[in-house]
């Protein structure tokens, strides 16, 4: 039988990455497929944001390799306390499968406290907390590659043996206020000062966090996750702060889900930033945020390398000012439902200039008021490198739909490859049978590249046409 070399082989399997399943079937080809392919296997399992999705079965065989790491000897501590692990043992296991593990989070973790420890006594909780210790102490010693890690947990890891090694070499790091004391997040960046990556869930703000946020020296990417969701605004002083001397360096920051919780005082140092998310989707019934601060803090920003912009809940006013301060070289705006306002139909007019201005735009998901729709032209004549679109439309009146159509059969670029639309459109079956005549005849010119996606509800049925 030919062979395909280590190495072509490796190329092929780094491939099926994302696809666990295709990678467990390689595995079980040959030895040589298996050196090749088990350490990806385990990185993709690794990565994987909901590993309970797998069937239970898969599930036990991952827990039961662990399994063979954790001190299981009579004499120790898990049976010494009654836990007893239902592993089938291998005699001698070929790889040192810990070192593959790349990410870290706790819901596989989770999931094999409650699969290892069937135990209704009340003596389960202990055995869980017993067993959960273990299992990071294996990792923080035994998993030397893993560069993502979450923590979700009220063990100290801290003090855990060879934790200092383990953390300094974490790339990306997710924190939960409700789990993360004051001791741990001063303890912490005296090793722990390369994170990249930085997710934060939030209560409270708290000099400890912002420190810690200060003491990294290469954080690119931020994500804040503010839980509480009192009436009460701007309560992040000392990170809104925090952040503003580390803003210079960022690439990538979100806020979530409610924006007006955080002073807006460092938009002017984000003037690396590409990745810009501001999410509020629980702010849409807030009337007492102060957008005059955004604006004024925004006026004196400019976001020269930004890229992707999506934004949910926010007055189409600063997302116009946020587009205006990028270079206009902005790749991807997803703008979602707008917050109302008296002066609504202006304000979406403005945003639709500034976003003509972007002609190297690929993805557009916008609003577009009843009174705008003929304003698009100047999105679809300036950005001919646009391949998805989506509109929506907040009020459905006659018959602004067949005029969306005919401006697109007219005036669509070349790239476009999905079109879709929202529900409120209203449209006559004579507009959508003309449109349909129109595209029929370009479709033959470029060679099927077009897909239109429509989207919407006509006289009951749900149409999608491919
Ligand atoms: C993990 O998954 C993310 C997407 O969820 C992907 O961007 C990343 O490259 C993956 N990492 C590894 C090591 O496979
Ligand atoms: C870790 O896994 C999560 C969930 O799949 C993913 O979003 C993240 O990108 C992964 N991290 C790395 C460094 O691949
Ligand atoms: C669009 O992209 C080209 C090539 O990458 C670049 O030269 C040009 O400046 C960009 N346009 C804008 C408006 O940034
Ligand atoms: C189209 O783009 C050009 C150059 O970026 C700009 O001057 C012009 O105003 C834009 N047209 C519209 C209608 O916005
Ligand atoms: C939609 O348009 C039709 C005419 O094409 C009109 O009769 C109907 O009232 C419109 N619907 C709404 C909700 O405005």
């Amino acid at each position: 039988m030919a062979k395909l070399v280590h190495d072509v082989l490796l190329l092929i399997f780094i491939k099926l990455k994302s696809c666990p399943t295709t990678l467990y079937s390689c595995v079980l080809v040959s030895k040589m497929w298996c050196d090749a392919a088990v350490r990806i296997l385990w990185e993709s399992m690794s990565n994987e944001s909901n590993p309970t999705v797998r069937a239970e079965e898969s599930r036990k065989k991952l827990y039961n390799i662990i399994s063979h790491f954790l001190p299981n000897g009579p004499n120790e501590i898990l049976q010494k306390n009654n836990i007893i692990l239902p592993l089938k043992r291998f005699p001698r296991l070929t790889y040192n499968y810990m070192e593959y593990f790349t990410n870290i989070t706790s819901i596989w973790i989770d999931d094999m406290l409650n699969l290892l420890i069937d135990d209704d006594s009340i003596f389960s909780n202990c055995k869980r907390k017993l067993l959960e210790l273990e299992i990071y102490k294996l990792i923080l010693n035994k998993c030397n590659n893993v560069k993502d890690f979450n923590w979700i947990t009220d063990i100290q890891l801290y003090l855990c043996p060879k934790s200092d090694d383990f953390f300094s070499k974490l790339q990306s790091l997710e924190l939960n206020q409700e789990f993360v004391t004051s001791v741990i997040l001063l303890s912490l960046p005296v090793f722990c000062h390369s994170i990249k990556n930085l997710k934060l869930h939030l209560y409270q703000d708290c000099s400890d966090l912002s420190l810690f946020i200060m003491m990294q020296q290469n954080l690119q990417s931020l994500y804040l996750n503010f839980d509480n969701e009192d009436e009460h605004y701007e309560q992040y002083p000392l990170l809104s702060d925090a952040i503003m001397k580390k803003g210079f360096k960022l690439k990538e920051i979100t806020l979530t889900p409610l924006v007006a919780l955080i002073k807006p005082v460092f938009f002017p140092s984000l003037i690396n930033i590409q990745y810009l998310i501001l999410n509020n989707d629980n702010g849409e019934l807030d009337e007492h945020v102060n957008w005059k601060v955004w604006k004024y803090n925004l006026r004196l920003a400019s976001f020269p390398r930004l890229q992707y912009l999506e934004t949910s809940y926010l007055p189409s006013s600063i997302e116009t000012l946020i587009i205006k301060k990028s270079s206009m070289n902005l790749l991807e705006i997803n703008i979602r439902y707008p917050l109302e306002s008296q002066n609504y139909p202006i304000e979406n007019m403005q945003l639709i200039k500034a976003i003509s201005m972007c002609s190297n735009i690929t993805s557009l998901i916008m609003d577009v008021d009843s009174n705008n729709v003929r304003e698009i032209i100047s999105i679809l004549q300036n950005c001919s490198k646009l391949e998805k679109l989506y509109f929506t439309t907040k009020i459905k009146i006659t018959p602004n739909g067949d005029e969306l159509l005919n401006i697109m059969s007219d005036v669509s670029p070349a790239a476009l490859r999905e079109f879709s639309f929202g529900e409120n459109w209203n449209l006559s079956l004579n507009g959508l049978k003309s449109f349909f005549e129109t595209w029929k005849n370009k479709i033959c010119f470029k060679l099927n590249l077009l897909i239109i996606m429509i989207n919407l509800f006509i006289l009951g049925p749900r149409i999608m046409i491919n």
